[in-house]
């Protein structure tokens, strides 16, 4: 089998509304009295597409369905390492359509040869995906949520699938609901985080892993821009509006921000990092079995 490097899944905005609330950020009332909201989605959708282009990334776009609008955030589809992929199930049943399109969507790749296999969680396990469970390269494990959406089980579920370090971190508010709002791993070994969105317990273990000089401590109002849900490629960070503190800290660092306006996708409680899945994050474990 063929693994392609650089790949990602974005899905269409076709049929992206705001027209429910399941998380404190959505706002249907909001979203249904501007008419020009499908226009600018659509656009806000393409710009960031255009920039995943332009870093080099093949973009494989997940067709939208009539009457399931957060399908458009693809990160809540499935967990992915190493060829395999472990297929979400999602809280609310709002969402839980969307699970056999991506099924079918997933199957299709593996057809492909763009990933190797596709797995279940077992009945009664919720868990939303990369949403939820972030990989972390330079540490070789798994920052895996559980709280507003996954259960307190599906870490172990990852650990089991996946053979790697999970380390399982509790998410105590609403409206940092996903891990992907409050904490953003950097290609440098950094970790920016919001640590109010995480329970004490949780906050130690970030502590126990991440040096102090590698923990970069978000403000509220820029968790609160979604500036946290950013798409890193190597020193590139692709961001909605980038607060200028932060924006500071980061070029600091030798990172570079590439500003995307999100703002319909925020109408929703998403911005970067949740409407793409990564399909091309190996661990060295997998990568040393392929040099054999
Ligand atoms: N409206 C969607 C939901 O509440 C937004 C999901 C955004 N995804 C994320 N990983 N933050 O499920």
């Amino acid at each position: 089998m063929t693994m392609h490097a650089g790949r990602v899944v974005m899905a269409s905005p076709d049929h992206y509304e705001v027209c429910y609330a399941i998380n404190p950020w959505m706002k249907p009332e909001q979203w249904g009295a501007d008419r020009d909201g499908p226009a600018r989605a659509k656009a806000q959708w393409q710009a960031l597409a255009g920039l995943l282009g332009e870093a080099g990334l093949t973009v494989e776009v997940v067709p939208a369905v009539p009457g399931l609008p957060d399908l458009v955030f693809p990160a809540n589809a499935a967990v992915v390492l190493d060829g395999r992929v472990l297929l979400a199930r999602f809280r609310y049943p709002q969402r839980q359509g969307e699970e056999r399109w991506f099924r079918d969507f997933f199957e299709g790749l593996g057809a492909r040869g763009l990933v190797a296999a596709v797995e279940s969680l077992p009945d009664g396990v919720f868990q939303e995906g990369a949403g939820d469970c972030l990989w972390d390269a330079s540490r070789q494990l798994f920052w895996a949520a559980h709280g507003p959406r996954s259960t307190a089980d599906s870490p172990g579920h990852i650990r089991r699938v996946f053979g790697q370090t999970v380390v399982d971190l509790e998410l105590v508010t609403a409206r940092f609901y996903h891990l992907d709002t409050c904490f953003c791993v950097l290609s440098g070994g950094e970790v920016l985080y919001f640590p109010p969105a995480l329970s004490a317990r949780a906050q130690e273990a970030v502590i126990a892993h991440v040096p102090a000089e590698l923990r970069l401590v978000a403000t509220a109002d820029e968790a609160e821009a979604f500036s946290l849900n950013a798409i890193n490629i190597g020193r590139d960070l692709i961001m909605t509006a980038p607060p200028p503190r932060l924006r500071a800290v980061l070029e600091e660092r030798g990172y570079r921000c590439r500003p995307v306006d999100l703002s319909s996708f925020v109408l929703s409680g998403g911005a970067s990092y949740c409407m793409t899945l990564r399909l091309d994050r190996f661990s060295h474990a997998s990568r040393r079995v392929a040099a054999e």
